[in-house]
């Protein structure tokens, strides 16, 4: 079993990327397996704070290989400017990173369509990222993409025109202005750069390195309550974010994978629309949002924060098969005289543990309210060190989903990391 996989069990933004940089001194190689530049993968070290949008969180390690892999959608203009800025030199970089030649592209396009269509839902909106992600994966499962591989091709720029011209077309029945220009001079200096790296078969290379006895460490994006199939949809992105995404997004049987990590934050946020039905409105959620800063990686928009929700939470364990338990900022709420954590909804006067399937349900949380603590806990590394109010409340989680904490994260930097023994 030598791939294991780490995924968000909430709405995203869990903390993924500060603990996948953290767990990687002991993996080999970290992938990347769906989603694209609506991700926003935060890390901090030496005082530095890094977000990543398509490259794997194990770049700043020098010795490990960094895959992207089939199901990724990739923004060329996304990849040159990350790049650009990650520092360490290209040369170096080109040896770290591979990409998989079936990934598709997000196409300038696309990136108009994503924002034509948002605006043309009124109330409705989904909220996306508008990085194009949901016309990148509609024209692929439509067999409409061009994919990374097609960049080497001499008839790349021709395959482009054809698809840009398809996608004019259904622009022409919106009242949408765009400028195309404006992305394209960007996207065409990034194939450029996209086509420096190696791009190959990535599934047969992530076999063989399985075969090797290599680690393998499979990165999800987005969280589970974004899963087009189980999240709130139509509020959800377009790929799947689960564990079974890794399979298809990576070319792996099920048969190799080893542990599933499901990392959560100790409250919840949620950025963009749909249903949230531990959120707050009140000073706790506004609290919530200035002390863990919570502002998009990727949009810079406030996220909408809300208490801990264990019925989603146990949906993600169960739809993924989550073996260990990994929380993030619970240093956030050091301080918080008494902590909710919500253990059933109230629908209809009736309670209930299942996730509705409207999203116009009116869900009312069912709270337990555990003792907060008083404790500043972010120079904390060893669980002993702990308040016991926050034990309990690990043991509480612990009880009701029946999957162990294994890491408990305490602040941003990826020195800042309980391991658990
Ligand atoms: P991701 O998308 O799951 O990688 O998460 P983001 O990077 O979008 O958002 C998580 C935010 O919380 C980032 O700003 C991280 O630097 C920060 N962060 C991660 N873990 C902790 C933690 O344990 N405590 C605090 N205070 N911040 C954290
Ligand atoms: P990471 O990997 C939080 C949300 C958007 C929107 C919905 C659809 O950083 O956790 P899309 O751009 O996919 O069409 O947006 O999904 N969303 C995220 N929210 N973290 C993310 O990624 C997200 N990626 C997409 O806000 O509600
Ligand atoms: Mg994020």
């Amino acid at each position: 079993m030598n791939i294991d996989i780490l995924l968000g069990l909430q709405w995203g933004d869990e903390g993924k990327g500060k603990i996948v940089d953290a767990l990687s001194p002991v993996y080999d190689v970290v992938a990347r397996f769906q989603g694209g530049p609506n991700a926003g993968h935060s890390l901090e070290f030496n005082n530095v704070k890094h977000v990543l949008h398509l490259i794997p969180s194990g770049i700043f390690h020098p010795e490990k290989l960094n895959i992207i892999g089939n199901g990724v959608v990739i923004d060329p203009a996304v990849f040159k400017k990350e790049i650009e800025e990650l520092g360490p030199p290209l040369n170096e970089l080109k040896k770290r990173l591979i990409i998989s030649n079936k990934a598709n592209l997000i196409l300038p396009s696309h990136r108009i369509l994503d924002a034509a269509y948002e605006s043309s839902k009124g109330n409705s909106k989904i909220g996306s990222t508008l990085k194009g992600i949901g016309p990148a994966y509609t024209d692929k499962t439509s067999r409409n993409g061009l994919r990374v591989g097609d960049v080497l091709k001499e008839d790349f720029r021709q395959k482009y025109n054809d698809h840009l011209n398809s996608h004019l077309n259904i622009l022409r029945s919106y009242d949408f202005k765009f400028d195309l220009k404006e992305y394209e001079k960007g996207w065409f200096e990034g194939i450029n750069l996209l086509k420096q790296f190696p791009i190959g078969n990535t599934e047969y290379l992530v076999n063989e390195l399985v075969q090797e006895g290599k680690k393998i460490l499979a990165e999800g994006a987005q969280g589970t309550m974004l899963d087009v199939d189980f999240g709130s949809y139509p509020f959800v992105t377009s790929s799947n974010t689960i564990s079974a995404g890794a399979c298809t997004g990576l070319g792996i049987s099920p048969k190799k994978i080893g542990d599933i990590f499901g990392i959560f934050k100790a409250y919840c946020t949620r950025v963009g629309c749909g249903p949230f039905p531990t959120e707050l409105y009140d000073a706790v959620g506004a609290n919530l949002r200035n002390l863990g800063h919570e502002f998009g990686s990727t949009t810079g928009r406030p996220r909408r924060c809300g208490w801990l929700d264990l019925p989603a939470m146990k949906y993600s364990i169960m739809i993924n098969g989550i073996t260990k338990l990994i929380m993030t900022k619970a240093d956030v709420m050091s301080g918080f005289k008494t902590i909710k954590i919500c253990t059933a909804y109230r629908i209809n006067g009736e309670i209930c543990n299942e996730l509705p399937f409207y999203n116009d349900s009116i869900v009312e949380p069912v709270y337990t309210e555990l003792e907060g603590w008083k404790e500043d806990i972010t120079g904390y590394r060893e669980f002993s060190e702990l308040p016991s109010a926050l034990k309990n409340f690990i043991e509480f989680i612990e009880k009701e989903t029946s999957v162990p904490i294994t890491m408990v994260s305490v602040g941003p930097d990826r020195k800042e990391t309980i391991f658990r023994n």
